[in-house]
């Protein structure tokens, strides 16, 4: 079964109306408002589609905003069995703040192409096609830096490499500037970071480090449409966010939640784990401007949005530039 175009298109409208209800909160300092708008207006979206859908990868219990949760369904129930991995605003606080670089994403497949996981943390590591089958996270992150390195026929100081600005990685950060290696840190946002590894003329090498796991299946999405590589581990709170009694609490929830769903945590989650076909869709629109997208912008009555749309079918990337009238 392929994603058509009528598809793609109709889903990819979806992060649109999310950018657009989240537009008016940009630097209105209230990300939890940001994201109940975002929320609110990708669920009409996703209801208004001809489409069997439902959620599989949400958001809403890392940042406590208003979700889709895993399991909605969503869709008139006509049309294909679709599942959806949403994540409304990448950059809450960057929304909040009127920081560059939000997105509004999702990813898209057919029944079963998603992993089940919980919302909780993960430890990414992700690259283009020319890297595709050298990561091997069973090892540690030099013995893939080196991996990497030797099949881009590159030097580790001609290695570029993205990692979100975060406290659990500041020592890591530190090591591999120590060896030479060109860090890129991002304040928040880890699927531009993987955007950026897989794309064409991708400027940097590798996306590494601990995010969302809802981010990092949307990023395998990415990968495997992109036909670059990704392999993953689910991480609890204690490990990502600091070892302390309500930490340790969330953990054993953590834990408990992954088993349900068939899955653990710190077991290395292969990319043909994290999405299992190979027609995936991904779609982002920007909210704030970014290095790859404008953001949403008002153009006497209308409201310009600017988006990505990724086809796994096709193999395609295009960007969208539409016109809203007010
Ligand atoms: P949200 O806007 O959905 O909160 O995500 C922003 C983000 O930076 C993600 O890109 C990243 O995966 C995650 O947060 C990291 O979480 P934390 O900020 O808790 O370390």
């Amino acid at each position: 079964m392929k994603l058509n175009d009528e598809l793609t298109n109709s889903i990819a409208s979806v992060t649109e109306a999310a950018a657009i209800a989240a537009m008016p909160w940009v630097g209105k300092q209230d990300k939890n408002a940001a994201d109940a708008a975002a929320v609110a207006a990708m669920r009409e979206r996703l209801n208004s589609l001809n489409i069997n859908g439902q959620i599989v990868i949400g958001e809403g219990e890392i940042d406590e905003a208003p979700m889709l949760y895993i399991g909605e369904p969503v869709g008139n129930g006509q049309g294909e069995k679709i599942e959806i991995a949403v994540d409304p605003i990448d950059g809450t606080r960057m929304v909040a703040t009127g920081e560059n670089n939000s997105l509004a994403i999702l990813a898209a497949g057919f029944e079963g192409s998603f992993l089940q996981a919980p919302d909780m943390y993960m430890e990414k590591l992700v690259v283009g096609k020319k890297a595709a089958g050298v990561i091997d996270l069973n090892h540690c992150l030099e013995y893939n830096l080196d991996a990497i390195a030797q099949t881009l026929n590159k030097s580790l100081s001609q290695l570029t490499l993205a990692i979100l600005d975060k406290p659990r990685h500041h020592d890591i950060i530190i090591d591999l500037r120590n060896r030479g290696i060109n860090v890129i840190t991002l304040p928040d946002g880890d699927v531009l970071a993987s955007l950026y590894a897989t794309m064409p003329n991708n400027p940097i090498d590798v996306m590494y480090g601990i995010g969302g796991a809802p981010e990092g299946v949307i990023s395998a999405a990415i990968a495997k449409a992109l036909g670059g590589d990704m392999q993953a581990r689910l991480i609890t709170r204690d490990i990502a966010k600091g070892n302390n009694a309500t930490n340790r609490e969330i953990a054993a929830q953590e834990i408990s939640r992954c088993h349900n769903m068939g899955t653990d945590v710190n077991i290395t989650l292969p990319l043909e784990i994290l999405v299992r076909h190979q027609d995936v869709m991904f779609a982002a629109t920007a909210i704030t401007a970014g290095d790859l997208l404008s953001g949403v912008t008002e153009q006497s009555d209308y409201l310009r949005t600017h988006s990505l749309v990724i086809n796994g079918s096709t193999h395609s990337l295009r960007y969208i530039e539409n016109y809203h009238l007010r």
